[in-house]
C-alpha cells in the first residue's frame, strides 16, 4: 500500500510550493569544463584522505551534461518547485565579475527557461559552500573582502538571470559551512581552527547576505519582484531532563549557537543572541584570549542584518536531547562556548549516517519555535530528507514512511498551529556527492548507478509516491 496516499492535502495552501533541492557540486560534474573555475571542494576532495574512498566531485551526477534527464525527473515528480545552486565558479572563474564565463552563463539560462517553460518555479542559491578557490586564495570567508565579491557576484545573478527567478538564497547553511569548514576541518577548506575562524566566517557570510540582500532591494525588487533570504538549518532541540534547570539552560544555548546565530541578527534584534555573547566573552577571559573579541561585532557603520530576508528558509534534518556541558573542562572551542551537548533518543529510529535520527515531529515543534520567535515569518522548508547507504533498495518503504510522518507533521503546523508554511522541497532530487561521505549516502528520490558512465536516473518508490502526494493536490485544486 502506498502509504503518502494517505496524507491529507487539505492543509497545504493553494499556492503552496511541491519541491526537491539540489547543489551544484553535488550533481553537477564537469569540474573543469568550458572554463569552470575550481572551488575549494574541487580542492578539497583532489587532496587525499578528506573525502569517503577518495570520492570527487569531479563527475558526479554529471547534470552539467545530463541536465535534461534531471529535467525529467522534475516532470516525473510533477514538481512546481526546484531548488538548485549556481557554481559561482562556473559563472565566475575567478569568483570576480573581471570575467564572466559565457558557457557557464548559457547553461544556467538552459536550466532556468527549461523549469519555467514546464511551469516549474527556480529558487536558487548564490552559494551552497563551494566558494570559488580564487578567492579562497585572497582569504575566503575569512577575508572581510568577500563581502564585496559576494555582493558583485549576487547582483550579476540577480541582473543576468533575476527577470525568470524569483526565488533567491543568497548563503546555504553558514552554521555548517562554518562549523564543519573552519573548526572542524571536515568540509573545505578543511580548516581546524576552533574556537575563532568559525565565528568570523559566519559574520562574513551574515555581511555578505546583507549586502546582497540590500542590494536586491534597492535596485531589482521593483523591477523584478523576488524575494531573498539565506538558507539556516537546525536541530529541534529539548533538555535531556526537562527537570534540570541546567539542561533546559544548555537546550536554549544549544538552539541559539545553531539557530539563533543567524536567525537572531536577521529576524529578531539585529544582534547575535546574548547567550552566545557572554559565554564568548566568558570564555576567551579564561582562556585568556586578547586578541580581540572572537565573536565579531557589528558596526554602527554598516548595514544592519535585521530584516534582511523576506521568508525563511529551513533545511531541518534531525533532533537532539541536550545535556548541559558548560562547567566541562574544554579546550577554547565552538563546543566549548556551547556548554551543551545533543545526544540522540534511543526511541529514534536513525537513517543511513549515524548523525540522521528520525524526528519528523522535531520539524513541527521547530516550526513553531520559529514562528514564536521570529515572528512569524512566511517558511519555506527548504530542506528536508531520509538516507540510505548501500545495498540500497529501490522500494524504499521507511523512506516512503518518514516522508508521510513528515507532511503530515507539516500540515499539522500549518492547520492547527497557523505556522505560514509556504513550501516543502526533499532534499534530495537525485542520489549524489553527499561531501565527506562521498556517494556512500543516499537522499534521492531517483536513484542512481554511480559504477556506470550512464548515471541512470531510476524513480525510487518515494518518489513514485512524493509524485502521487503533488499529483492528488493538484487535482484537488482543479476541482475547487
Ligand atoms: C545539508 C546540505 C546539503 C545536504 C544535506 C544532507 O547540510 O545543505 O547539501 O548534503 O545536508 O546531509
Amino acid at each position: 500500500m502506498a502509504v503518502l496516499k494517505q496524507l491529507p492535502v487539505d492543509a497545504f495552501p493553494r499556492d503552496f510550493a511541491w519541491g526537491a533541492a539540489t547543489a551544484a557540486y553535488q550533481i553537477e560534474g564537469g569540474w573543469d569544463m568550458d572554463g569552470k573555475g575550481p572551488s575549494i571542494w574541487d580542492t578539497f576532495c583532489h587532496a587525499k584522505g578528506r573525502v569517503f574512498k577518495d570520492q570527487t566531485g569531479d563527475v558526479a551526477c554529471n547534470s552539467y551534461q545530463l541536465w535534461e534527464e534531471d529535467l525529467k525527473c522534475i516532470q516525473q515528480l510533477g514538481l512546481t518547485h526546484y531548488r538548485l545552486s549556481f557554481s559561482w565558479s562556473r559563472l565566475l572563474p575567478d569568483g570576480t565579475t573581471n570575467y564572466v564565463n559565457p558557457k557557464g552563463v548559457t547553461y544556467y539560462n538552459k536550466v532556468i527557461n527549461d523549469l519555467i517553460a514546464n511551469a516549474v518555479m527556480p529558487m536558487i542559491t548564490l552559494n551552497h559552500f563551494d566558494l570559488p578557490q580564487a578567492l579562497e586564495n585572497r582569504g575566503g570567508w575569512k577575508s572581510p573582502e568577500i563581502v564585496e565579491f559576494f555582493d558583485s557576484y549576487a547582483k550579476f545573478c540577480f541582473e543576468t538571470f533575476g527577470d525568470r527567478v524569483k526565488l533567491w538564497i543568497t548563503v546555504n547553511e553558514p552554521y555548517v559551512c562554518a562549523k564543519l569548514g573552519y573548526e572542524d576541518g571536515l568540509h573545505a577548506p578543511g580548516l581546524k581552527e576552533p574556537g575563532t575562524s568559525v565565528y568570523l566566517v559566519g559574520h562574513n557570510m551574515l555581511r555578505a547576505h546583507t549586502r546582497a540582500w540590500h542590494s536586491y532591494d534597492t535596485h531589482f525588487r521593483h523591477l523584478q519582484g523576488g524575494k531573498v533570504s539565506i538558507g539556516l538549518n537546525s536541530d529541534w532541540a529539548e533538555p535531556l531532563d526537562p527537570d534540570c534547570p541546567e539542561d533546559v539552560a544548555a537546550t536554549q544555548r544549544y538552539m541559539d549557537f545553531i539557530l539563533g546565530w543567524f536567525a537572531c541578527p536577521v529576524f529578531c534584534t539585529g544582534d547575535y543572541p546574548e547567550s552566545m555573547k557572554s559565554r564568548i566573552q566568558a570564555k576567551s577571559l579564561q582562556f585568556g584570549f586578547s586578541e580581540g573579541p572572537r565573536l565579531p561585532e557589528f558596526s554602527e557603520n554598516e548595514l544592519s542584518p535585521l530584516g534582511t530576508a523576506d521568508f525563511f528558509a529551513l533545511n531541518y534534518y534531525t533532533s537532539r536531547k541536550v545535556k548541559d556541558t558548560s562547567s566541562h573542562p574544554s579546550e577554547l572551542s565552538f563546543t566549548g562556548d556551547q556548554g551543551a551537548e545533543g545526544v540522540t533518543d534511543p526511541s529514534w529510529p536513525v537513517c543511513g549516517v549515524s548523525w540522521l535520527a528520525v524526528v519528523p515531529e522535531g520539524l513541527h515543534k521547530l516550526l513553531n519555535y520559529i514562528k514564536e520567535t521570529c515572528n512569524n515569518p512566511a517558511i519555506y522548508i527548504t530542506e528536508n530528507g531520509f538516507s540510505q547507504i548501500g545495498p540500497v533498495e529501490l522500494e524504499d518503504t521507511d523512506r516512503c514512511q518518514f516522508y508521510q510522518n513528515t507532511l503530515q507533521e507539516v500540515s499539522k503546523a500549518i492547520r492547527d498551529d497557523g505556522v505560514d508554511v509556504r513550501g516543502y522541497f526533499a532534499w534530495s532530487l537525485l542520489d549524489n556527492f553527499e561531501w565527506a561521505d562521498g556517494f556512500s549516502v543516499r537522499f534521492g528520490l531517483f536513484h542512481l548507478d554511480f559504477s556506470k558512465v550512464e548515471l541512470k536516473r531510476t524513480i525510487y518508490r518515494s518518489g513514485r509516491e512524493y509524485a502521487a502526494v503533488i499529483s492528488r493536490h493538484r487535482t484537488k485544486l482543479e476541482k475547487t
